[in-house]
């Protein structure tokens, strides 16, 4: 029998027309393995959050409008599987509309 396993996701919050500064929120994640990053995202718009903002296009891995930075690295969060706790942000913080979503990508 699996063993059922929660994965904390620390992502990246910032709405410019309501906040002043940006901070990270944590949400809890249910898991029995690996779990992709854009499954992580989907589950907090439709359990926890709804106004958590992200781009998904394509869901395969060819559009590239799904790129975000996982601790620290750029990847597609559509395609990129994590079984840890993990860390979530825009890849252009710079152009962020809101939250993971980007201006250009
Ligand atoms: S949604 Fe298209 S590459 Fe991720």
């Amino acid at each position: 029998m699996e063993k059922k396993n929660t994965i904390k996701m620390k992502c990246f919050r910032f709405d410019p027309n309501n906040d002043k500064e940006s901070h990270f929120e944590t949400f809890e994640i249910p898991s029995n393995g690996a779990i992709s990053v854009q499954n992580c995202l989907v589950y907090v718009r439709e359990n926890i959050d709804p106004s958590l903002a992200f781009f998904i296009n394509c869901r395969l891995g060819f559009c590239r409008r799904c790129l975000v930075r996982v601790n620290g690295k750029s990847c597609l969060a559509c395609t990129t599987e994590v079984k840890e706790d993990f860390m979530v942000e825009p890849l252009l913080k710079e152009k962020v509309i809101r939250d993971l979503w980007c201006d250009g990508l």
